[in-house]
C-alpha cells in the first residue's frame, strides 16, 4: 500500500493524499451520522487527467474507489466502509464552470461545481437551472448526477436525469470516455449517458457534465396553505395543475410534527398562519417577466379550494422576503430533525391515486409497532414522493432514540412492505447506496438483479467501483 500511497503522491501532489486521522475525518462520515468509516486514503485530484491517474492506480493495486463530492447523500454511498482498506475520490477541488452558452441552453461544468454555483452560472446569462435541493450550497453536480437527484423543481422540470445531455466519465480501468456533447439529438447508439446517471459511483467516476438550461422565471406566486388531510391536498394538486398549466413549479406538503419541529429549532421561523392545521402544503407558481397574472391564479385556484374544502386558509407571500420565510418552512426540516435526535429516513414513492390512503393507514400500523414514534412526514407530493421520516417517542420530554433503535427494523419493514404492495418504490430519489442495497434487491425481480450485475460487470469486473453500494452483494 506504500507504493500506491507514492504513487497517488507523485501523481497528483503529496497536499492532495489525506491519511491523517483530523485530515480524513469529515470524508469518512455520511451527513445523517449513521455511516462512519474509516479510509486507506482520501485523495483530492484537481483535473479529469489526475481523477485517471488516481483510478488506473488504485486498479493496478487492486483498491477500491469511492467517489464522494459534498457528502450529503442520505444513504451511506459516497463514504467508505469499515474496513480501511478504499480510496476517497473527493471531487472538492474540481470546481470549474467550463462553458456557458444561453442560446444553445447548456452549461458545461466540473463534477466537482456545487449545485448553487450552478444556479448561479446560469442566472448571470438570464436563464435558470432549475435543479434545487435544500442542501444546494454543498451537494455537487457529480452527487446529482450519480444519486438522480430530485428535489423541489421536478413537478416541473423532471430528475436529474432529465437535465443532462453529456457526459465525462473515468472508467474503473482509468480511461477517460468523453461524452461531453449538447446535443438534443443523437441516436447513435447505446444511451451511455443515462447508464452513469442514478449509478452512485458503482460504474466510474463522472467528471464533468453538460446540462440543460431553460428560460428564466424571475416572477413567483408562493402560498402556505392549510390542508385538512393528504387526500385533500391531492385534491389541490389537481385543481393547481388545472389552474396553473405549466406555471405549477412546486407542491410540496408537510404534516403538523415537521412544522413544531421547524418552529422550535429554526432561528427567526414563525407560524404564517393563525390555526394549527395537520397538514400543510407550499405551492409555487413561476413565470417570466411578461407572466403579470399569477399572483391571480394563484388567489383564484385558492378561492376555489377553500370553497370546496380542499384548503383551510392560506397565506400568500407579499415580498420576497416573505416568500423566503415560506420556503424556510419547508427547507428547514431535514436540520431541525437532526436536531431532535436519531432519525430513520424512508423516501417512498406510490401512485398518486393511493398516497392518501397509504399515508393514512400506515401511521396507525407504525404506532402499533413503536408506540409513541413521531411521524416527521413531509416531502414532494405533486411527484407522488413522500419522506416518511420517524423520529423516536418522547420519554420524560427528551428523545428516546433507544426505543426507536430498537423498533426500526420492524417499522421500515412495515413501511416497504406496505410500498410494494400499492406497486411503489421504496427509494424515490435518494438512492440505495450503502442503506438500502439489500432491501431494494429483496423487492425486484431476480430478472432485474441479474441485469444490474450485468451492467455491474461488465463496466467493473474486478468490483473496484464503490463496492458494496447500490448493487446487490451475491451469496
Ligand atoms: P455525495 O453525498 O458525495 O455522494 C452521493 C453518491 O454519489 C455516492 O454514492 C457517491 O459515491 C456518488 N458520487 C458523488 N460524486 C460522484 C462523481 N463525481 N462520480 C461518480 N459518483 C459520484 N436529495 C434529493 O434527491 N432531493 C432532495 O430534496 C434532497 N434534499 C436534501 C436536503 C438536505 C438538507 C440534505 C443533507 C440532503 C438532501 N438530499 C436530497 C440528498 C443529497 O443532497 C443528494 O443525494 C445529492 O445529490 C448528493 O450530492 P453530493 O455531491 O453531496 O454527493
Ligand atoms: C428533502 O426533500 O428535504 C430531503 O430529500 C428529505 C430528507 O432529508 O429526508
Ligand atoms: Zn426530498
Amino acid at each position: 500500500m506504500d507504493d500506491l500511497l507514492d504513487q497517488l503522491r507523485t501523481s497528483i501532489g503529496a497536499d492532495h493524499v489525506l491519511t491523517e486521522d483530523a485530515d480524513v475525518a469529515a470524508y469518512v462520515v455520511d451527513w445523517t451520522g449513521t455511516h462512519a468509516g474509516r479510509a486507506l486514503a482520501v485523495v483530492r485530484p484537481g483535473s479529469t487527467e489526475e481523477v485517471a491517474a488516481v483510478v488506473a492506480a488504485c486498479a493496478g493495486a487492486g483498491v477500491a474507489v469511492v467517489p464522494q463530492g459534498g457528502n450529503t447523500g442520505l444513504v451511506g454511498g459516497g463514504v467508505p466502509d469499515a474496513s480501511g482498506s478504499q480510496v476517497v475520490l473527493s471531487l472538492g477541488r474540481m470546481r470549474r464552470v467550463r462553458e456557458v452558452d444561453p442560446v444553445a441552453g447548456t452549461v458545461t461544468v466540473d463534477a466537482g461545481v456545487v449545485l448553487a454555483d450552478v444556479q448561479a452560472a446560469a442566472e448571470k446569462v438570464d436563464r435558470l437551472f432549475p435543479m434545487s435541493l435544500g442542501s444546494e450550497g454543498s451537494c455537487t453536480i457529480g452527487g446529482n448526477l450519480s444519486t438522480n437527484a430530485g428535489g423541489t423543481a421536478v413537478l416541473r422540470y423532471g430528475m436529474t436525469r432529465e437535465l443532462v445531455l453529456g457526459l465525462e466519465v473515468v472508467l474503473p480501468d482509468g480511461r477517460v470516455w468523453d461524452g461531453l456533447r449538447g446535443l438534443r439529438k443523437d441516436n447513435t447508439g447505446y444511451d451511455l449517458t443515462q447508464l452513469f446517471v442514478g449509478a452512485e459511483g458503482t460504474l466510474g467516476v463522472i467528471t464533468g457534465a453538460v446540462l440543460r438550461l431553460f428560460p428564466a422565471t424571475p416572477r413567483h406566486a408562493t402560498a402556505w396553505v392549510a390542508v385538512p388531510s393528504v387526500d385533500a391536498a391531492v385534491s389541490l394538486l389537481g385543481l393547481a395543475q388545472q389552474h396553473a398549466g405549466v406555471h405549477l413549479s412546486t407542491f410540496e406538503i408537510a404534516n403538523r410534527q415537521a412544522i413544531d419541529l421547524v418552529l422550535a429549532h429554526l432561528p427567526g421561523a414563525s407560524d404564517p398562519l393563525g390555526e394549527p392545521s395537520d397538514w400543510y402544503v407550499l405551492v409555487e407558481l413561476a413565470g417570466s417577466a411578461s407572466d403579470t397574472g399569477l399572483d391571480e391564479t394563484l388567489e383564484s385556484l385558492l378561492g376555489e379550494a377553500v370553497e370546496a374544502g380542499t384548503a383551510v386558509d392560506a397565506a400568500i407571500a407579499g415580498s420576497p422576503a416573505q416568500r423566503s420565510a415560506l420556503w424556510a418552512l419547508r427547507e428547514g426540516i431535514s436540520e431541525v430533525q437532526k436536531v431532535e435526535g436519531a432519525t430513520l429516513k424512508h423516501d417512498v414513492t406510490l401512485p398518486i391515486a393511493r398516497l392518501a390512503e397509504w399515508a393514512t393507514t400506515i401511521g396507525p400500523r407504525l404506532q402499533e409497532v413503536c408506540p409513541g414514534v413521531r411521524l416527521v412526514t413531509y416531502g414532494h407530493v405533486g411527484d407522488g414522493n413522500l419522506h416518511y421520516n420517524l423520529n423516536a417517542p418522547l420519554a420524560d420530554d427528551r428523545s428516546d432514540d433507544d426505543a426507536l433503535r430498537a423498533a426500526a427494523a420492524d417499522l421500515t419493514a412495515a413501511i416497504y412492505d406496505s410500498v410494494a404492495r400499492e406497486a411503489g418504490s421504496i427509494s424515490a430519489e435518494h438512492g440505495l447506496g450503502r442503506t438500502k442495497v439489500v432491501a431494494a434487491a429483496s423487492y425486484k425481480s431476480d430478472v432485474e438483479v441479474d441485469l444490474m450485475r450485468a451492467l455491474k460487470h461488465a463496466l467493473d469486473p474486478a468490483g473496484l467501483m464503490n463496492p458494496g453500494v447500490l448493487v446487490p452483494p451475491t451469496q
